[in-house]
């Protein structure tokens, strides 16, 4: 089956509501008619209700950059998947490996955010990937495989049927440093084996696997062209429209 090209582009902490609204009319323009679902932009929380009424005549989706394992309650600082929904998000990244690193969250807190966001009706793509040290000492698909199973420890053995997984090596990410496209592609067909063999071999070929880490428009085409990678994630270029949309195109060409 083949599976739909995604482009998810997480502006983490960029943007304000003047660039928001100069960004939206130049990524329209400069990257002409769109299939459903092909793209989705990820802002800061604050920025979700004006992206959704400017993209709203287009096929852009919008999704969010993380979600609490909740529905309400005390948890300062947190935003709930029912909220998320109220803002018509369809996607949530959950498990960033700035969040991990910066924020302290592990395995277990992201599989609970996974979990709620699929409760909630948005889909999680799961950030997973290993640092440096991991990489240069062999044990990367270790630790992907790891970083999976603890969703599936939580979520049960269908977690990923409605999910997308995000392999992103955290070397990689805002360094200009890229995974070879063969290691990108070594990387995720060992996701969808392991998703293959937890969950079964229709979910996991139904499955997106998006690659991220200093993905621009010099690079997708190769990227895109593994037959395991679905899409990418990308940070820093998706913050500038015209190569937000050289990006998408092209990873539309090489499909
Ligand atoms: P980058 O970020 O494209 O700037 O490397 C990717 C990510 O953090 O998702």
């Amino acid at each position: 089956m083949k599976r739909k090209p995604l482009v998810v582009a997480n502006w983490k902490m960029h943007g304000q509501q003047a660039w928001i609204e100069g960004f939206v009319s130049e990524f329209v323009r400069a990257q002409g008619p769109l299939q459903h679902g092909e793209v989705v932009l990820c802002p800061p929380f604050v920025f979700l209700a004006q992206l959704q009424a400017a993209l709203k005549k287009t096929l852009i989706g919008v999704g969010a950059q993380n979600v609490h394992g909740a529905e309400q309650g005390p948890f300062t600082g947190e935003v709930s998947a029912p909220m998320l929904k109220e803002f018509d998000c369809t996607h949530v990244i959950v498990g960033h490996s700035e969040r991990r690193t910066l924020f302290g969250e592990t395995d277990a807190t992201v599989a609970a955010r996974f979990a709620a966001a699929l409760r909630g009706g948005l889909v999680p793509i799961l950030c997973v990937g290993e640092n440096a040290a991991e990489r240069q000492s062999g044990i990367t698909e270790q630790k992907v495989r790891e970083q999976l199973d603890a969703v599936v420890d939580f979520a049960g053995p269908a977690a990923f049927a409605n999910a997308v997984v995000a392999y992103e090596p955290v070397w990689a990410i805002g360094t200009g440093k890229t995974a070879t496209p063969e290691d990108a592609q070594e990387v995720c067909a060992a996701i969808r084996e392991e998703v293959e063999n937890i969950g079964s071999p229709e979910i996991a070929s139904n499955m997106r696997i998006l690659y991220g880490g200093s993905v621009k428009s010099s690079n997708i085409v190769e990227i895109m062209k593994k037959a395991d990678v679905d899409g990418a994630l990308i940070g820093g270029a998706s913050l500038d429209p015209e190569e937000l949309a050289k990006i998408v195109k092209f990873h539309a060409v090489s499909e």
